[in-house]
């Protein structure tokens, strides 16, 4: 009898520490109390919490990546030439400071002269082509090609021996030869659109930051018309009859097809249109 009534204490005791907590947790979150500005720093120990679960999501993420051999010294070069065009800015070079923007970002983008220590290639690799959330750094899946994520990697494996002099020889214009393979859309016969690959490129190009999309995540945005049901709808923006091609061509010559819209003309590359209409027409 006694060991039962001990039980039930245990029992409700636990119950009341969990709603409390519970209930402090919504009574934060709500009457706006956490400070959210990125000029306030997280605690040391909430840093390293974070840090930590992000290094070990990208390990196992990166775990099954194969890496290609990255000893072509080209690859290093056109490597340096994409990282001055795209990285700078944030994380700083030798010799070179970080932008404003970098600066001013929380997490701080640290330099990535020592990135080879932390990380393998293949981390290397995962982490330029689908960035971290929470983070500001970005996805390069849909701006750069794999073989020029690898010639980046490449280039990061020599970065810890380069000097400011060195860095400005390397990125000096016209010095590394062209990439093999570009970001150019397969051919028309052997491309067959990806529904779930236009899923995930709704954000990577801005739609849910306009449009509501069901199936996307994002906030209830108004800016542009609500997408539900654009698979059974007639027209296109009021103007073009719907179909898969209408809506790539839409999405690729926005501004031609319907002259000074609101819509802007997003830099969608042809796949990546073909993969997004794929997905929005079956939208019921
Ligand atoms: C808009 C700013 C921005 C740009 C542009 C940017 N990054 Fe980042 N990057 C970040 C931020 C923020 C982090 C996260 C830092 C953290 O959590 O410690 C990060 C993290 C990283 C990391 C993990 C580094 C580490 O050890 O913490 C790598 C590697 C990286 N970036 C490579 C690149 C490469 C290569 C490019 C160019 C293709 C690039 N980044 C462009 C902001 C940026
Ligand atoms: C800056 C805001 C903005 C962004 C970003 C944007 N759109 Fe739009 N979109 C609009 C507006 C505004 C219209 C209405 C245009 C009109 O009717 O002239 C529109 C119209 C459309 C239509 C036609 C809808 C209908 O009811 O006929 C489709 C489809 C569409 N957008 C898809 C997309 C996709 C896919 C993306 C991302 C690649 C995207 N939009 C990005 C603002 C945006």
């Amino acid at each position: 009898m006694r060991k039962n009534k001990q039980l039930l204490i245990i029992a409700v005791t636990a119950i009341g520490l969990g709603l409390t907590a519970a209930l402090t947790a919504v009574a934060v979150v709500y009457s706006g109390a956490y400070d959210i500005s990125a000029t306030r720093q997280h605690w040391q120990a909430t840093h390293s919490l974070l840090e930590i679960a992000m290094r070990q999501s990208v390990r196992q993420q990166a775990a099954s990546i194969e890496e290609p051999a990255l000893t072509d010294p080209q690859m290093a070069l056109r490597g340096a030439a994409s990282f001055h065009d795209k990285c700078v800015q944030c994380h700083g070079a030798p010799g070179v400071a970080q932008s404003a923007i970098g600066l001013s970002m929380q997490p701080l983008p640290g330099p990535l002269v020592d990135a080879k220590r932390h990380w393998r290639p293949r981390e290397l690799y995962w982490v330029v082509r689908h960035g971290i959330k929470m983070t500001g750094m970005p996805a390069w899946q849909y701006r750069l090609a794999d073989a020029e994520i690898w010639d980046l990697v490449a280039f990061m494996q020599q970065l810890p021996q380069l000097d400011a002099m060195q860095y400005a020889q390397w990125t000096r214009p016209g010095l590394a030869t062209p990439a093999r393979e570009s970001h150019a859309p397969a051919s028309a016969a052997t491309f067959t659109p990806d529904v779930e690959r236009g899923r995930q490129a709704l954000h990577q190009y801005a739609c849910s930051a306009c449009h509501t999309i069901p199936g996307v995540t994002g906030s209830r945005v108004h800016v542009g018309p609500p997408l539900k049901g654009m698979g059974t709808r007639t027209l296109i923006a009021g103007t073009l009859a719907n179909s898969p091609a209408n809506l790539a061509l839409w999405l690729t010559a926005t501004q031609q097809v319907k002259p000074g819209t609101a819509m802007p003309q997003l830099g969608v590359s042809s796949r990546d249109a073909q993969d997004i209409a794929a997905y929005l027409s079956t939208l019921r």
